[in-house]
This record gives C-alpha cells, sequence and structure tokens, in this order.
C-alpha cells in the first residue's frame, strides 16, 4: 500500500488565492491595501532567492511589497534604525528581517525590536510568549503551514500521538505548542532523545525537522500515520544534485497514511504562510475580523 501524497503546491496555491481574495476584499470595501516589509542584509545567494520570491508572491496576492537590502557591513544600530522606521510606517503591516543575520549583528535583538504586531515572522519573544500561552499571536509560517495542511487531511487533530523531532525555535517549537493547541499529545524529540526510532513509530502524526538528509526510515514510521517532512536539503546523488527531506520518501511512502514531498509539499506553505500572517496583521491593526481558515 502506498500513501496519499499530500500536495502542499497545490494547497499553497489555494491559500494564495484566499488571501488575495481578502486583499481584494479589504481595498473595495475599506481602501486598505496590506503591505509586507522585507529586509535583507548582505547577499547570501539563498535569502536573496527567497527574498525575491516573497516580493514576487506580495505583488500577486494585491499586496505592497517593500524591500529594504542593505550591505553586509551595515552596522547594527543602522539596521534598527530601519525597523524603527517600518516600525512606524502605517502603509506597513508586517516586517520580515530575513535570517541567518551577518555575524556582527545579534539576530535576537533585531527581532525583538519588530512591532510584534508587525511580526509576521512570530519570532518576537511576545508572539513566542503568547503562543505559549494560547493567546492571539503572530504564529511562525512554516509550522502554521505544516498545521494547515494536518487539519485539512485529517479534521480533528484531537487525542493524537504527534511526534515532533527538532527543536529549533523557527519550526520545532511552535510546532510543539500549535498542535497541543489542537489537543494533540505531543512529543519533542531530538538527537540526544533516546530510542528515537520507538518514539518515532509512536506518532500518529510525525513531523520532520531536523536538516538532516533521509534519517528517518520508513522502518520508524507507524503504519498509516501522517508524516510532515519540513526538510529540504541539497544532496549529490546519481551525479546530480538532489532536494530531499528528513524522512527516506522512498520507504515511508509504503508504511505512512499519507506523507507531504520534497520538493512540493510543506515548503510552498511557508510563503502562503507569510501571506496570510500580513493579512491578519493589516485586519487587527484595522480593527476588522481576522480571514477565517488561515490564522492558528
Ligand atoms: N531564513 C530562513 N527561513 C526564514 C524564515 O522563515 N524567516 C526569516 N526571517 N528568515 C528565514
Amino acid at each position: 500500500m502506498s500513501a496519499t501524497i499530500i500536495d502542499g503546491k497545490a494547497f499553497a496555491a489555494k491559500v494564495r488565492g484566499q488571501v488575495a481574495e481578502h486583499v481584494a476584499r479589504l481595498k473595495a470595501e475599506h481602501g486598505i491595501t496590506p503591505g509586507l516589509a522585507v529586509v535583507l542584509v548582505g547577499e547570501d545567494p539563498a535569502s536573496q532567492v527567497y527574498v525575491r520570491s516573497k516580493g514576487k508572491q506580495t505583488v500577486e496576492a494585491g499586496m505592497n511589497s517593500f524591500e529594504r537590502k542593505l550591505p553586509a557591513e551595515t552596522s547594527e544600530a543602522d539596521l534598527l534604525a530601519v525597523v524603527q522606521a517600518l516600525n512606524a510606517d502605517p502603509a506597513v503591516h508586517g516586517i520580515l528581517v530575513q535570517l541567518p543575520l551577518p555575524g556582527h549583528m545579534n539576530s535576537d535583538l533585531v527581532i525583538n525590536a519588530i512591532d510584534p504586531a508587525k511580526d509576521v515572522d512570530g519570532f518576537h519573544i511576545s508572539n513566542v510568549g503568547l503562543l505559549g500561552t494560547g493567546q492571539k499571536s503572530m504564529v511562525p509560517c512554516t509550522p502554521l503551514g505544516c498545521l494547515m495542511l494536518l487539519r485539512d487531511h485529517l479534521g480533528s487533530l484531537s487525542g493524537l500521538n504527534a511526534v515532533v523531532v527538532g527543536r529549533s525555535n523557527i519550526v520545532g517549537k511552535p510546532m510543539a505548542q500549535l498542535l497541543l493547541g489542537d489537543s494533540c499529545t505531543v512529543t519533542i524529540a531530538h538527537s540526544r532523545t533516546k530510542d528515537l526510532a520507538a518514539v518515532c513509530r509512536s506518532a500518529d502524526i510525525l513531523v520532520a525537522a531536523v536538516g538532516r538528509a533521509e534519517m528517518i526510515p520508513g522502518d520508524w514510521v507507524k503504519p498509516g500515520a501522517t508524516v510532515i517532512d519540513v526538510g529540504i536539503n541539497r544532496i549529490e546523488r546519481d551525479g546530480k544534485t538532489k532536494l530531499v527531506g528528513d524522512v527516506d520518501f522512498a520507504s515511508a511512502v509504503e508504511v505512512a497514511g499519507a506523507i507531504t514531498p520534497v520538493p512540493g509539499g510543506v515548503g510552498p506553505m511557508t510563503i502562503a504562510c507569510l501571506l496570510a500572517n500580513t493579512l491578519t496583521a493589516a485586519c487587527r491593526a484595522n480593527g476588522l475580523p481576522e480571514p477565517e481558515g488561515l490564522t492558528a
């Protein structure tokens, strides 16, 4: 038996379409155009690709895109001044500072300088605390995308055993909070977990977010489980560069009930959720109801 393939690419296109519809209504009924500012410091090639893609999809959804590109040697004080200007700009509803920042900068300090209401990455300490206490917050985009895929595939997640492999602030920890919020029994596993195979085998929902190519084989997957693979790893195979996840897809697809592929699974959901968060921030800033189905 082969698992259902969860088509994140198609689902992300649907989310972007919903965002665009809401944006059109905001403009027509309230004269509001949501705006997203992306700040890029330096010339990291992968970051440049992401930032370009974010800008393009923002405009396609009918929103305003603002880009602030700063040289790698920009001082932390100058970057903080850029963030403060964006905080004060009423046309900007969402601010994202692309990570990683150059080594001479304190990322925590910079992220915590963003107005929490505009923190569409959900990385500000206030948003982390709000999420952890089950209050309304801005939610990190990748885990929000995973949650949307899970809800779409499974309906209610209540009472299911969820195992999140990986404990990063960007994915693992907020993912665990979101699953807890949907009444899963949640385990966070990581590189030091004893008998990781057995822990993974207990999962009805297995979220892999470790950043190690194909480290989770099919025989760690409970038959029928829903597998969400957040990994995007570049490997060389048969003389070609390939993108693979943290799960060994070929063996896991034979055991799982459903699984996200790499590429075309979780990846496209991240920017779709960034657009959804920007829309949510614009609605909240104007005292309007939030878009249904696009928040946690
Ligand atoms: N770099 C890689 N992923 C992300 C992300 O989700 N947000 C930001 N700001 N930077 C990133």
